[in-house]
């Protein structure tokens, strides 16, 4: 069949792809570990499911402004002002389809093929297909110690074609946070060299240890009328609302009616009743976050002591999200043969490390029970260290080892 040339060269989603590999086998009764997931397992806040009732209540769920309606902006311009301290209007704001699709029509407004945007591997394995789909070219930038990213690779990598950076902090797959003096600096140059500066903050308030969120605004010397920095976030990770698909991204208006007018040619805008939901959210009782980020600490804590027992896997622990992205390559540099020995022999689920730019690791989620953690953990172990046992036994499953 004769497909378009956009068509042949995107890949799919990694991580959608083996959530489904997950749930066939699950469905098929293997005694499968899914350590692969990228979203909470908690339910959505009471505020948002009554203000979705409401409005189904009505009956009449109907096409709205094609970036959002007025009360969401309005009620995503205080969570802006709360959480960055930046005053901005309703005329910044593009409500999406996710966040995802805030990044994806941001990239469409400021990208034209043969454009280079500059992305810190490790990094989430959308961003180098979304790039693509518009005709430009990523540009990975390998970290520096610790999967902290390098400000001097940034800058050598910067030419005529570049058009920006994009920063994700904490960082999907790694968990990490970027150094506050990294996140400083690019802001500075990339205002210097007037790049945009594509900030995904949907793990923003996801930290551990007492840290405190970050505002990218507060080293920028821009107005927000004709700033280059785009902030993206959304109510998917924070609130567990991850169906609902709601996201947004913050710009200056000129580039906000620019996503705006090219997400009403592909869905007409997003869903009401996602819009209703994220207001409720927004606006309700702000608990949920905080029991999500203590929950996700326990686990963190849990994981990095089942990988350490590991010997020779480097753990970077996590400072905030759903990921740990320890380094196997002393066991195994080829991170797919690596997940798809683990998923095979001890039927644990993770996502091989080349899907975000960067081989021998694995991410490794910690969205999942604290029961599922520890037993994936310690799987993963059986399976690597072969001075263990011949057999792994635990409740009502064994594995014998072949290798
Ligand atoms: C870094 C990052 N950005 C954006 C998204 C998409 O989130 P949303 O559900 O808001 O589209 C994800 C989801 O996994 C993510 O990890």
């Amino acid at each position: 069949m004769s497909l378009s040339r956009l068509a042949a060269a995107i890949h799919p989603s990694v991580t959608l792809q083996l959530n489904s590999t997950a749930a066939r086998l699950k469905a098929a009764g293997e005694p499968i570990v899914h350590l692969g997931g990228g979203e909470p397992t908690s339910k959505a806040p009471p505020a948002a499911l009554e203000a979705a009732q409401k409005l189904l209540a009505t009956g009449e769920i109907r096409y709205g402004p094609e970036d959002g309606i007025l009360p969401l902006k309005q009620a995503i311009c205080e969570y802006t002002k709360t959480w960055y301290h930046r005053d901005i209007t309703p005329d910044n704001v593009c409500v999406s389809a996710g966040s995802k699709q805030a990044v994806m029509v941001c990239m469409q407004s400021i990208l034209d093929p043969g454009d280079e945007l500059i992305i810190l591997a490790p990094y989430w394995a959308s961003y180098s297909e979304m790039v693509r789909v518009c005709g430009a070219e990523p540009i990975i930038l390998a970290p520096d110690t610790n999967l902290q990213p390098s400000l001097d690779r940034v800058k050598a990598a910067v030419n005529g074609r570049t058009r920006g950076v994009l920063l994700n902090s904490p960082n999907n797959p790694s968990g990490v946070v970027y150094t506050r003096e990294f996140v400083a600096e690019l802001v500075r140059f990339c205002e210097s060299r007037g790049l945009y500066l594509m900030v995904d903050d949907i793990y923003q308030r996801l930290l551990f240890d007492g840290r405190k969120p970050l505002s990218v605004f507060e080293f920028s010397t821009a107005k927000q009328d004709d700033t280059k920095i785009i902030v993206f976030n959304g109510v998917s990770k924070a609130y567990a609302m991850t169906g609902f698909r709601i996201g947004w991204g913050i710009a200056n208006p000129t580039l906000r009616k620019a996503m705006g007018a090219i997400q009403g040619q592909q869905t007409s805008g997003p869903s009401a009743l996602g819009q209703a939901a994220a207001i409720g959210a927004l606006r309700g009782p702000q608990e949920s976050v905080q029991a999500l980020c203590d929950e996700l600490q326990t686990h963190r804590e849990s994981l990095v002591a089942g990988l350490r027992a590991i010997p020779n896997v480097i753990v970077t622990p996590p400072d905030g999200a759903f990921y740990c992205f320890p380094d196997f390559s002393a066991h195994q540099r080829d991170s797919v043969k690596l997940a798809q020995f683990l998923l095979e022999k001890v039927k644990v689920v993770t996502v091989p490390g080349s899907a975000f730019g960067l081989e021998g690791h694995l991410r490794i989620s910690t969205c999942g029970s604290m029961k599922d953690v520890i037993e994936g953990a310690a799987r993963i172990r059986w399976a690597l260290d072969k001075s263990g046992s011949r057999e792994y036994v635990s409740g009502s499953v064994k594995f014998t080892r072949d290798w």
